[in-house]
C-alpha cells in the first residue's frame, strides 16, 4: 500500500471521463488499497481514482465520524440508478484544498456498483453519504465542484486555486 499524490485543480487529468474497469483483479484491489490509504492520510471522506491520476471508474468513501470505527466502502463501475429530493450542501474536495462551496444535489440516491470481489451490489444513501456518492461519481465523469456552481463562484474558485498553485 502507498499514499499517492492527489492531483489538484486545475490539473487537466481531473477533467477526463474515466474508463470502466474490465475485470476486478489484484491490480484493481491494489489500486483500491492505495486509494483508501491516500484518502485516510488526507482526512477525506471520499476519493476517486482520477484524483490520483488513474483513469478508471473506481471510488472509495468513508463517512464515519472521527469517533466511530472506519467504514470503508468501495465502488467499482458505479451507476446512480435513482435520485430523489433536492438539497444544498457545503462541499469540499481533496483536489480543492481549503475551499468549500455550496452545491445543489439530490437528497437521496440509489447506487449500483461492483465490490472488490467483482460482485454487484446496490444501496440507498442519504445525508453526507448521498452527497459523497454524487461528488465522487462526478469525478469519474471529469466533473468538478466548479462545474456545479455559478459562473461568478467558479471564477472565484479558479482564482483562489491558481493563487495557491503559484505560492
Ligand atoms: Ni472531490
Amino acid at each position: 500500500m502507498a499514499v499517492r499524490t492527489i492531483l489538484e485543480y486545475p490539473d487537466k487529468r481531473l477533467t477526463y471521463e474515466a474508463r470502466p474497469v474490465d475485470t476486478v483483479d489484484d491490480d484493481v484491489r491494489r489500486l483500491v488499497d492505495d486509494m483508501a490509504e491516500t484518502m485516510y492520510a488526507a482526512k477525506g471522506v471520499g476519493l476517486a481514482a482520477p484524483q490520483i491520476g488513474v483513469s478508471l471508474r473506481v471510488f472509495v468513501i468513508d463517512t464515519a465520524a472521527d469517533d466511530e470505527p472506519s467504514a470503508l466502502l468501495v465502488f467499482i463501475n458505479p451507476e446512480i440508478v435513482d435520485k430523489q429530493g433536492v438539497v444544498l450542501w457545503e462541499e469540499g474536495c481533496l483536489s480543492f484544498p481549503g475551499i468549500t462551496v455550496e452545491i445543489e444535489r439530490a437528497e437521496r440516491v440509489t447506487v449500483r456498483a461492483l465490490n472488490v470481489n467483482g460482485e454487484t451490489f446496490e444501496l440507498n444513501a442519504d445525508g453526507l453519504f448521498a452527497i459523497a456518492l454524487q461528488h465522487e461519481n462526478d469525478h469519474l465523469n471529469g466533473k468538478l465542484m466548479t462545474d456545479r456552481v455559478s459562473l461568478l463562484k467558479r471564477r472565484m474558485m479558479d482564482r483562489e486555486m491558481r493563487k495557491r498553485a503559484a505560492e
